[in-house]
């Protein structure tokens, strides 16, 4: 069995999982958004005091296992350097009190691997990356290796719905609860502009979306309108952003032809971009993947599922350590 920590932002997890068959032995997650929510986003202070707290406790529940480990690994980049470090310090001490390997785990290829936690990798694949970190199109090919595509310039997907919820005052994550009010509100009431619409060159950009919708709120403020088009501000921010990441999507399946293509990180919940890419992907014959829903955010699970490759693999270097500057075009999966 190998033994993973994820801790690279605002959530606490922990996996165990079997190198025979991949099957996740013990697992748990501790979310630690009701402490960030009345800040609006994640403060890392707090972030990395609550790891600090939650990882001891259950790597005490995880005891009974620690015999049949064979290595033990922790997601070491990318990520708010104050809560890996939590990760990282439990796994290297466990490795010198239990004798056994510890190795760093790329987060962004954990996410990647959430769609094989109970199979085989399936390759070539195309993958959309949408969390709260990242918005990314990645190429595997049949030698793993992966190739960005496209990627954002400034806001990730996920962070513009934590913004725009944000302003609504909704709370932190806002991205289930925009979902939410969105199924109530007309997706056309406000025709917010299409990033990026005449730009050649494939790049995401969600950040002047993200100030129509501030101005928007500031013109329905003063006219005392606010509480009564919050859905319909939701519905057409929702749509908008989708269509974004659409818009590029469908340019370079135009260009490209995927046999797979899977969607992961938290913002892959979103149920009309779902619906969205399972549409393009059916036009261009390509079998689309998701992760489990439980598996789509941040969670120890997918890390093991790296580890495990990683270790059959030889592919970890000695030691883990805190890594400063996170790669993966060019990089590999193992
Ligand atoms: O992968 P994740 O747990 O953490 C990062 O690695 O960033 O993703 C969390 C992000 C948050 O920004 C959250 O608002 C967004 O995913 N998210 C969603 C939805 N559910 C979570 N965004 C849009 N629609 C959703 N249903
Ligand atoms: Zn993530």
């Amino acid at each position: 069995m190998i033994l993973a920590i994820e801790s690279s932002c605002d959530d606490s997890s922990l996996a165990i999982m079997s190198l025979d068959d991949y099957s996740l032995i013990h697992y748990e997650k501790l979310s630690q958004e009701i402490w960030h929510e009345k800040y609006g986003g994640v403060v890392p202070e707090l972030a990395c005091r609550l790891h600090v707290s939650a990882i001891p406790a259950m790597l005490e529940r995880a005891k009974p296992y620690f015999k049949q480990l064979k290595a033990l690994c922790a997601t070491s980049e990318p990520g708010l350097s104050v809560s890996l470090i939590g990760g990282i310090c439990a796994v290297r001490a466990l490795s010198v009190a239990l004798n056994l390997k510890a190795f760093g785990v790329n987060h962004l290829i954990g996410h990647i691997y959430s769609l094989f936690l109970t199979s085989q990798i399936k390759l070539p694949l195309g993958v959309l990356l949408v969390s709260g970190g990242h918005t990314m199109v990645l190429e595997i090919n049949q030698n793993r290796e992966i190739s960005v595509l496209c990627a954002t310039s400034d806001d990730s997907f996920g962070e513009s719905f934590d913004k725009v919820a944000k302003m609504l005052d909704l709370g932190y994550p806002g991205g289930a609860r925009i979902e939410n009010l969105a199924k109530n509100g007309d997706d056309k009431a406000f025709n917010f502009t299409l990033p990026l619409k005449e730009q050649k060159r494939l790049e995401y950009s969600f950040s002047g979306l993200k100030n129509q919708v501030r101005l928007t709120i500031q013109e329905q403020k003063k006219s005392n309108l606010l509480q009564d088009s919050i859905c319909d501000i939701c519905a057409s921010f929702e749509r908008v952003a989708c269509l974004h990441i659409m818009d590029k999507l469908e340019r370079i399946f135009a260009l490209r032809e995927f046999k797979y293509f899977g969607v992961v990180g938290g913002a892959s919940a979103n149920a009309r971009l779902r619906a969205s890419i399972c549409e393009l992907c059916l036009k261009h014959g390509t079998q689309v993947l998701f992760a489990p829903l439980e598996f789509c955010s941040d969670n120890a699970a997918m890390i093991a599922r790296a580890g495990v490759d990683i270790f059959k693999n030889n592919a970890f270097s000695e030691q883990i350590t805190l890594r400063a500057r996170s790669q993966i075009d060019k990089s590999k999966l193992f």
